[in-house]
């Protein structure tokens, strides 16, 4: 595995890559990898010649009062860890390397970053666009994976990428989860013993709502209800937002059908979780 900083020996290296009549796979991350990112790691070696991972903490797609600071970092692990994964390359440059002195440029999707995530996270799906366009031109990858726990970014790139005429494949990988239900984020490291257990409550919030469609429910402000409830009941959480959209434009939904999506976001502590499930009706 070959650990590169520079994006322009980067894009040396794809391009050598294309040349020789290799695909690639892009596996953007930003690191403290967990099984989520290793099995999307995995999906890209079935899927291109060569997988390239970017590692790279976005300073543009965190607010003012969100965790930059602390996000959770361990360079040394990730890239034991991804060459283990079988990776081709790491891509792991500094913030300057990314948004040198003078840096002035957004990539922006509208409409799709205007509600959910959005709402509470202002400008954080513009630092995600426009990182992303970078590295779809640094690394000219034939495909790209994201991952379906991030949803609403997968919708945001797909829309991103069907908008500007890009030439690369999206590609979705399902939600990669604990045993014991919780949705795997760097972010969990964040959380104590206690609020770990409290956490539960999105997943089985969600497979509660997955037994109510499955025994004939199918009024969505009705079924928002009783998620809120059984969250707030679970302990001392602040919801976000709960929400069931059509999965493909996020819109809100009234009635349940077979592109449904419910999707949360709860704060336990300082923590903010998010989770989905399609509510698909047997
Ligand atoms: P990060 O949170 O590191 O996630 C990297 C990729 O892993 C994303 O596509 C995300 O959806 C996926 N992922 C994370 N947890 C997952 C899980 N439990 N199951 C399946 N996939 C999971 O998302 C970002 O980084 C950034 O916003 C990024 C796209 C890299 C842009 O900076």
């Amino acid at each position: 595995m070959e650990i590169i900083d520079s994006p322009a020996l980067m894009t040396a290296w794809a391009d050598k890559t294309r040349i020789a009549g290799k695909t690639i796979c892009l596996v953007p991350t930003m690191g403290f990898f967990h099984d989520g990112h290793l099995s999307l790691m995995r999906k890209a070696s079935d899927i291109a010649d060569e997988v390239v991972v970017s590692l790279f903490v976005n300073p543009i797609q965190f607010g003012p009062n969100e965790d930059l600071a602390r996000y959770p970092r361990a360079f040394e692990r990730d890239s034991g860890l991804a060459e283990k994964a079988g990776i081709s390359v790491l891509f792991a440059p500094k913030a300057e390397q990314i948004y040198p002195t003078g840096f002035c440029t957004k990539v922006c999707v509208s409409r799709l970053t205007e509600t959910l995530c959005g709402l509470s996270r202002p400008g954080h799906f513009d630092g995600v666009t426009t990182v992303v366009a970078k590295l779809f031109h640094i690394i000219k990858p034939h495909y790209a994976i994201f991952g379906a726990k991030d949803f609403q970014q997968l919708a945001i790139i797909r829309k991103m990428v069907t908008d500007l005429n890009w030439d690369v494949r999206i590609v979705a990988h399902p939600i990669v989860r604990e045993k014991d239900g919780l949705a795997m984020s760097s972010r969990n490291s964040y959380l104590s013993l206690d609020e770990r257990s409290q956490a539960l409550c999105l997943s089985r919030a969600l497979q509660m709502a997955r037994e109510e469609v499955a025994n004939g429910e199918t009024d969505a402000a009705k079924l928002i209800r009783k998620v809120r409830d059984y969250i707030t009941a679970s302990g001392d959480v602040v919801i976000d937002y709960v929400a069931i959209v059509t999965a493909g434009d996020l819109t809100p939904c009234t009635r349940i059908s077979n592109d449904s999506l419910l999707a949360l976001a709860v704060k336990i502590g300082r923590t903010r979780l998010i989770d989905n499930t399609l509510l698909a009706r047997e």
